[in-house]
């Protein structure tokens, strides 16, 4: 191969240049052109398909920072429909016009759901980014245990459920894909903004509640440990308000103060969604969908009551003791910690060499083993796929959280340590002591990488059209 491209998809996380990066230096030292192809999957809708070209004369360019946060090349949510023939076989037609012979797109399962039509065609692989962290397997046979059920209600007219009885042991060893770039700066962001959300709770005698992202996942729940919140309530485990109202109670009585961390998509004992269940309506009479903090606060205002707050002169109300914040997009912007440079640019090098060894449809994993520690490996993508093909995102493994404590269980602690001992590097905390108030901030006004990369975007010629 000598020329391939490169593209991210999905929501952006602050490692995804490093994994740009990890995939341009290495194709420099094997001599390959790598073009970057501007907002993920879009760029393949437009006939001129915009794109730069990421290594001239095998040399990246200086717009290339792996160090800042977000994609110099632009990413969407924009997916291939696999349904629609004609129209793969016009983006191949493209992509041939290019020249390219190899593709590698960063992105999470919704990404290698979305490639799989055109890995039918041309070398795909894939080198994973997420903050959710559900890109992977628990265990190498968790596709299989997947099932279609009925379901009138929905669209395609089934659902899928996960078979409540494994036939595998969990073990940290055997997870596939240990940890993805993105998760441990979104953990690393979350579990700062506990321990300051947590001075003001102590301060005011109120009880916080934050609400983290990760979709229908709880490892950044979990992750935000780190922050020392009382208590941490993930989707994977459906909330128990009684023994919620009694713990909260319990550590209010002892510190008069309480910080709870909610994953956004915690669901209730009928496995309903929290977020998507209080519902208000905006002044032009649209429905508004509240989010799983808020959902939380209104039912413990609720089962606390007032008169618990103004018994002993905390406060007035609940509603004034109970505050929610949401870390929201902060979580995965900006600039990434130093472990999730050094392994994406590692899984960045490791899908260039996948491509060249001939792999297709491939995903450049991160696995973790005491013996061996962190190491980058090639995983097979149909190996992700359940029967009918589809790849789930991975859903925190029960046995990493303990209900009764509503925090990380042993074994989640084990998971946590390897990530996070070492996870923030020396010029971490450097770069913030250099950069945040310098006197230049105060001066110039932002200058954005697009402006730059703006300048390089390439098209396929007219006449080529
Ligand atoms: O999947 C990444 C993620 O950040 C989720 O944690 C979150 O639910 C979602 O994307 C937010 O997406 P958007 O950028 O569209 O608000």
């Amino acid at each position: 191969m000598k020329r391939i491209a490169i593209l991210t998809a999905g929501g952006d996380t602050p490692a995804l240049n490093a994994t740009i990066h990890g995939a341009v230096v290495r194709a420099n030292q094997l001599k390959v052109e790598i073009y970057g192809l501007i907002k993920g999957f879009n760029c393949l809708f437009n006939p001129r398909v915009p794109h730069v070209h990421l290594n001239p004369l095998y040399q990246e360019i200086p717009e290339l920072d792996p160090t800042k946060g977000g994609t110099l090349i632009g990413s969407s949510r924009d997916y291939l429909d696999p349904d629609k023939k004609d129209e793969i076989e016009i983006i191949m037609s493209r992509l041939k016009k290019l020249g390219i012979e190899g593709l590698i797109c960063i992105g999470g399962d919704g990404t290698l759901n979305g490639l799989q039509p055109l890995a039918e065609r041309l070398p795909v692989v894939l080198a994973p980014k997420t903050i959710d962290n559900d890109l992977g397997l628990n265990y190498p046979s968790e596709p299989d245990e997947w099932l279609r059920v009925n379901d009138a209600s929905s669209k395609q007219g089934y659902r899928y459920n996960k078979n409540a009885v494994s036939n595998a042991v969990f073990d940290l060893d055997q997870i596939v894909n240990y940890v993805t770039p993105g998760y441990a700066t979104a953990v690393f962001v979350s579990a700062q903004g506990v321990g300051r959300i947590r001075t003001t709770a102590e301060s005011h005698r109120r009880i916080a509640i934050i609400e983290v992202m990760g979709r229908h996942s709880g490892y950044l729940a979990l992750g935000t440990a780190y922050g020392q919140p009382d208590i941490i309530l993930i989707p994977e485990h459906a909330l128990d308000l009684e023994l919620l109202v009694e713990r909260v109670k319990h550590i209010y009585d002892l510190q008069k103060n309480v910080v709870i961390v909610c994953g956004e998509g915690i669901v209730d004992e009928q496995g309903c969604e929290l977020g998507a269940e209080t519902k208000s309506t905006d002044p032009a009479g649209n429905v508004v969908l509240s989010g799983a903090g808020d959902a939380l606060r209104t039912k413990l205002i609720q089962m606390v009551g007032d008169r618990y707050f103004q018994l002993y002169r905390r406060g007035d109300s609940a509603k004034e003791a109970i505050f929610t914040r949401k870390v929201g997009h902060t979580q995965r912007g900006g600039r990434p910690i130093l472990f999730d440079r050094f392994y994406a640019a590692l899984l960045g090098s490791k899908a260039v060499e996948l491509l060249l060894e001939g792999r297709n449809n491939a995903v450049s994993i991160l696995q973790y083993n005491a013996d061996k520690g962190f190491h980058v490996e090639g995983y097979d993508a149909n190996r992700f796929r359940d029967r009918w093909g589809l790849i789930h995102a991975r859903r925190m493994h029960a046995s990493l959280y303990d209900p009764k404590l509503m925090k990380p269980s042993r074994m989640g602690i084990d998971y946590l340590l390897p990530i996070f001992t070492d996870a923030i590097g020396n010029d971490d905390a450097e770069h913030m002591r250099q950069t945040l108030f310098a006197a230049g901030n105060l001066a110039q006004p932002y200058h954005s990488i697009n402006t730059d990369v703006n300048k390089r975007i390439r098209f396929i010629e007219k006449e080529a059209l």
